[in-house]
């Protein structure tokens, strides 16, 4: 009997241990919320997770039941296990998956990865696991014990693992899902690649227990150098804060009560930031032994009418939209080198101006745009067909708002939060869009709101921006594309544009594919001729519009995208770059050099 028995307890162990006879899986519990973001992140004291980590597939989404997150090994575990990392591929982190091997190209679904690393906690300190970006559902265990789960492709997170970290080796195992939903933003179908993985960086953030979380400063508008600013203390704790920049010989100091602390001053001698004059200072915060120094441009931007004003002068927006891919690679950009490259070209073509379309870009791109002094459009992924009516995607919006706002605002290049591109003015979606403008105003009423519409009706000679977004909007994007989608270039030649509001207009988008090194006659469509007769054309007619106040071609660079298949031209790129996607400028770059060269000696810049 007690052989039987034995024999009896020791199958079940195996099964047990093999997931056959895996306690029936119980529905998957959500894993804890991210920790609120830690401002600037990127500058804290840590250590790096950047680097290859293990990885396979789970394309039935399946590897929470099988629980990969203990990260177990064959060798020391009795049973079946029919995983091992440690032995696995590696992919690099930060990066998509879809570039780094070609039979991941089209793979949609869930890459479960695993990094094993030394880290010695630091006394009095707490460590939060950041995540740059992870597109589009992350979870993390450390140590096999759940840590987080965030959902969106664009946005930083941090999660506290003091708790779960030990003094030597450690392992951290992430399960990153990119199938596209219905429910989600963006939704089931875009005009850009889904690059799936952890995409940006990674690293262990180490701060006190009593710590900055965020923190802003704004340059009031008016003629004067006045700075209103206010620092938040994680977990409302009290303290005594200070503001120093050396270089305007500023220190402020505050109690923060309630986990707020404000101030504001007069900074004598401010040089203000501006695209010929992308002036930044060193800021630091200090709480007890908490600092954080950041670089920060101080600027107004605000509308009048229709001009925009820039410290209080009118500009006008020499622009180009941007993916965020990386030139020649063609995968999610990341870091400062894709960032110098893309912008400098930018800067080479005269902008100083980017749209970083549909979603907000690598935080390396946007500080670099910063530094390179070009104002800077950001988005939330809200493109066209979204779920407007289904319950729980309008938080999903007001999340994404909120996570992209928090990053960037304290970037004086930012200039635009825009709200969404190319929905349908459907009553469901004014309201949700209504709700989001509003949103938007009160998490940050330093800056303008705007969407880009391509609701504009056409007759005989008249283009009529139609859209009751408009009313919700600081600067109304409007995305034309006469001469590609509708009629011929010259068409916009005898076309009034008209706009029933008071307000500012970008042409956010305006252009036509062109295969690089086709040439022909202007009349045939794909070469380059007939591309660049769409910017001959449209770029008068823009011009001779007061309201429109600036315009942004679609698009820098030629972008990879899985709805563009005609053979021998587009072989699955978006085509509509003034560059091609290995770099070759066509010859619409040099028609939009050559007018912005004329607006900048025009505008005296
Ligand atoms: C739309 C859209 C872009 C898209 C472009 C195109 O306007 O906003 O994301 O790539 O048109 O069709 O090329």
């Amino acid at each position: 009997m007690k052989k039987k028995s034995l024999l009896l307890l020791s199958c079940f162990a195996i099964l047990a241990t093999s997931g056959w006879a895996q306690p029936p899986s119980q529905p998957a519990q959500p894993l804890p919320a991210p920790a609120p973001l830690i401002q600037n992140a990127l500058a804290r004291e840590g250590v790096s997770l950047n680097g290859d980590w293990h990885f396979f597939t789970d394309p039935y989404d399946d590897g929470g039941r099988r629980r990969y997150f203990l990260n177990q090994s064959p060798a020391a575990t009795p049973g079946v296990i029919e995983y091992d990392f440690v032995n696995s591929a590696t992919l690099h982190v930060p990066g998509d998956w879809n570039t780094q091997r070609p039979e991941l190209l089209l793979y949609e679904g869930t890459v479960w990865y695993e990094k094993t690393f030394d880290y010695h906690p630091r006394a009095g300190h707490r460590a939060f696991l950041y995540v740059g970006a992870a597109n589009y559902r992350a979870q993390l265990w450390i140590n096999g014990k759940p840590l987080c789960e965030h959902f969106g492709g664009f946005f930083p997170f941090n999660c506290d693992a003091t708790s779960l970290l030990k003094d030597g080796a450690n392992f951290v195992v992430a399960a990153v899902n990119d199938t596209r939903r219905a429910e989600y933003i963006p939704t089931l179908g875009y005009d850009w690649y889904t690059y799936g993985g952890i995409t940006r960086d990674v690293r262990i953030v180490e701060v006190p227990e009593t710590y900055i979380e965020d923190y802003g400063l704004t340059l009031q508008r008016g003629a004067g150098n006045r700075i209103t600013g206010w620092v938040r203390l994680a977990a409302n704790a009290s303290g005594q804060v200070a503001v120093d920049i050396p270089e305007l010989h500023v220190h402020r100091e505050a109690a923060a009560s309630g986990g707020k602390a404000t101030f504001e001053f007069d900074a004598a001698g401010l040089q203000r930031w501006s695209p010929e004059s992308p002036k930044l200072y060193d800021v630091t915060l200090s709480l007890g032994d908490d600092r954080v120094t950041d670089q920060i441009g101080f600027r107004t931007i605000e509308v009048r009418g229709t001009e925009i004003l820039l410290n209080g002068k009118s500009i006008w927006l020499r622009g180009v939209n941007m993916h965020d891919e990386a030139p020649v690679r063609n995968g999610r950009a990341h870091g400062p080198d894709d960032a110098r490259t893309t912008l400098g070209w930018a800067k080479e073509l005269g902008c100083n101006f980017v749209r970083m379309a549909h979603y907000p870009h690598d935080e390396y791109a946007v500080r670099m745009a910063d530094k390179l002094g070009l104002l800077q459009w950001s988005e939330i992924p809200l493109w066209q067909r979204i779920a407007f009516e289904t319950p729980g995607v309008l938080d999903t919006a007001k999340r994404e708002l909120n996570e992209m706002i928090a990053r960037d605002h304290n970037r004086a290049a930012v200039i635009f939060w825009s709200i969404s591109n190319e929905t349908p003015k459907t009553p469901e979606r004014n309201a949700f869009l209504h709700e989001l403008a509003t949103a938007a105003r009160a998490l940050d009423g330093s800056r303008l709101i705007t969407s880009a519409t391509n609701q504009a009706t056409r007759s005989g000679t008249t283009m009529a921006i139609d859209d009751p977004l408009g009313a919700d909007l600081d600067v109304i994007g409007l995305n034309e594309y006469v001469g590609w989608y509708v009629g011929a270039p010259a068409d916009i030649d005898t076309i009034t544009i008209t706009n029933p509001f008071n307000k500012p207009v970008i042409v956010s988008e305006f252009g036509g594919d062109a295969k690089q090194g086709l040439h022909g006659d202007a009349s045939k469509r794909w070469t380059e001729e007939y591309q660049e007769s769409i910017y001959q054309h449209s770029l008068p007619a823009f011009r001779k519009t007061p309201f429109i106040r600036g315009i942004s071609p679609w698009i820098l660079k030629d972008f990879r995208s899985p709805t563009r298949h005609l053979a021998g031209i587009q072989d699955g790129f978006n085509r509509k770059g003034l560059v091609s996607n290995t770099g070759e400028k066509k010859k619409s770059w040099f028609v939009m050099q050559k007018f912005y060269a004329e607006m900048a000696r025009e505008a005296g810049k």
